[in-house]
């Protein structure tokens, strides 16, 4: 357990040099560029296949020096160490972190800490491949048409039912690597408890070929435990109206056992909902919810998409961990990042920070690094209990590019906040169309259009980076009046991350950055990012009001005077 005081930042000397230059800081970044030829090779770094540059950022040499060695007095490197080999980093809920060790390669040479490492008396290494393989088998059975549902039809649809950690990361991946998925089988994910959500995902399914996986980590989640009964009475219904089964108990118990496979660490609850614990995949509670997509929770994944793809899926997390663990701090990319970004929200003060793809296989993306980020670092309190001494977390938010260009970038490009940018894009798309007539103006005939499409990418991040004077407005003839509302100030900080394709490799890359980001920045603020006590008061009250929408008066009575007369005015509307 970890139970020294995390160090406070504020009172390093480094933290009060970026005080200083930020008291009044005039970023030039055209002045920067035109005065070092440098600058781009000199912030451009390499992780694994991502290429990113962060050069159009708002850094200098001196900013970048005080940034590390803000890192070194707050033993960032020492952080990893105490995340990789299991230490009980999650102080509030007593646990290790240990979403690296997910990904550590089965036959893996020269692994740190070394194969077979033990955690709280468990075989860390050893469980992880056992899950996997059983995930693989199963995997497998379903792709080849073994595995049949209750009348011996094959799987077709996977429907994946869970939650926040235990939705957002499959759904993402599957959306991302759809090039990758086995043609004859598609995967469809439930997790809101509004009823149109399992309405919508199963009115066109065939149940005997519906297989669905009920993904939760404590098994307790309201929602995804009413979406499992909900989907559990609608498998019933329809195949018993089919002549498929009659209504016996042996019968239902017969579907349940072909229809239904759970993702848990709680194999006995799994079993009280009538799912076979053979039937039900397991993980650990060393393995944060938001942090999980590459534990079982991705079974549905692991169906689509099969389980080579996975391993490599696995080996892109596994290679950023890698450059985590061993690049020095002034060229580890995730630590660059996180640095980045505390330089931003806390001394530059942005309050947000925009996640941009240009890639829309990618568009899942930002929603699932929302609850990664936000959930992990709104935080008030430090890991000790004691108050954070500065601003914790960034709002994380974003559409891929490029949609966002023509709905929100207005406000980024000339808006009063600033919005630090990541820009993401691959170099090959899975679909490499051409124009073949063009418009005979602007596009060519036979025109790439990913090229096209990047020139978006490049185009933004350098509009954004160098802006437009208000004499280069003038110079294209525009009427004065006009030409304040024509200037771009430039100096808006992005970050472009580049990689050659969007395989599984680079998928898992891409998530390793970001967890790694959010806990350099965690590190910095001193804060748990493992754990979520911010989601259980809304929990425990939903309950608690249950019964009044229900119509109880008495419980009714004992709301306060808002929410009662809310509930009021819903129960007379509701027919
Ligand atoms: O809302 C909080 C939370 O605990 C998330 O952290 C988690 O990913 C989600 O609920 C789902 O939890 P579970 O997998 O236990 O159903």
């Amino acid at each position: 357990m970890t139970e020294s005081a995390p160090v406070d930042p504020t009172s390093t000397d480094a933290w009060k040099a970026l005080d200083g230059i930020a008291d009044g800081f005039t970023p030039d970044l055209r002045g920067w560029f035109d005065t070092d030829a440098e600058r781009a090779s000199k912030y451009t770094f390499q992780a694994a296949d991502l290429t990113v540059d962060l050069s159009k950022g708002l850094i200098n040499e001196e900013i970048l020096g005080h940034l590390l060695q803000l890192a070194k007095d707050v033993d960032v490197a020492g952080r990893f160490e105490a995340l990789i080999s299991g230490q009980h980093i999650n102080v509030t809920e007593d646990r290790a972190v240990l979403h690296t060790a997910l990904r550590r390669p089965k036959d893996g040479e020269g692994l740190v800490p070394p194969k077979g490492f033990v955690v709280d008396g468990e075989d860390v290494d050893a469980e992880v491949h056992k899950t996997l393989d059983k995930v693989y088998a199963f995997a497998e059975k379903v792709r080849s048409g073994e595995w049949t549902g209750v009348t011996g039809k094959r799987i077709e649809t996977v429907v994946n039912i869970g939650i926040g950690g235990s939705d957002l990361g499959p759904v993402m991946v599957y959306e991302a690597l759809k090039p990758y998925v086995q043609a004859g089988i598609e995967a469809r994910f439930v997790s809101n408890i509004d009823p149109s959500d399992v309405y919508e995902k199963t009115v066109d399914l065939d149940p005997e070929t519906t297989l669905f996986i009920v993904a939760s980590k404590t098994f307790g989640t309201l929602e995804t435990l009413t979406n499992a009964r909900l989907a559990r009475e609608w498998l019933w219904k329809q195949l018993a109206a089919s002549g498929a089964i009659d209504d016996s108990d042996e019968k239902k118990k017969d579907a349940v056992a072909k229809h239904f496979v759970a993702v848990s660490t709680a194999l006995d609850k799994v079993a009280a909902f009538g799912i076979d614990p053979e039937n039900a995949f397991g993980f650990w509670d060393w393995v944060g919810g938001r942090y999980s997509v590459d534990s079982a929770i991705g079974t549905s994944v692991v169906i689509a998409i099969g389980p080579d793809n996975w391993r490599e899926f696995l080996a892109g997390f596994h290679a950023i961990d890698e450059h985590v663990r061993t690049a020095p701090l002034e060229k580890n990319v995730p630590v660059l990042l996180g640095l980045l970004n505390v330089w931003y929200s806390n001394f530059l003060k942005a309050q947000s920070h925009a996640v941009l793809p240009y890639a829309q296989y990618l568009h899942r993306f930002p929603a699932y690094l929302q609850q990664l980020t936000m959930e992990s670092n709104g935080k008030s309190v430090r890991w000790d209990g004691t108050p954070v001494t500065t601003d914790t977390g960034e709002i994380f938010w974003g559409e891929p590019g490029t949609n966002g260009q023509h709905a929100f970038y207005q406000l980024i490009h000339q808006g009063t906040r600033l919005i630090p940018a990541d820009f993401i894009a691959v170099a090959n798309p899975a679909h490499p169309l051409k124009d073949e007539t063009g418009d005979g103006s602007t596009v060519e005939a036979g025109q790439d259009v990913h090229n096209l499409f990047l020139a978006n990418f490049f185009a933004q991040t350098k509009a954004l980076a160098f802006g437009k004077t208000a004499d280069e407005v003038r110079a294209e003839g525009t009427k004065e009046s006009v030409v304040p509302a024509r200037v771009f100030s430039g100096n808006r900080p992005t970050t472009s991350i580049l990689a050659p394709a969007l395989t599984p490799s680079v998928l898992g890359q891409l998530i390793a950055l970001y967890e790694h980001i959010v806990f350099t920045e965690g590190t910095i603020w001193g804060i748990d990012s493992f754990d979520q006590w911010g989601v259980e008061l809304g929990k425990q009250l939903a309950l608690q009001v249950a019964p009044a929408v229900d119509g109880d008066a008495a419980a009714l009575e004992k709301q306060d005077s808002s929410t009662k007369s809310l509930i009021q005015k819903y129960l007379e509307l509701r027919k």
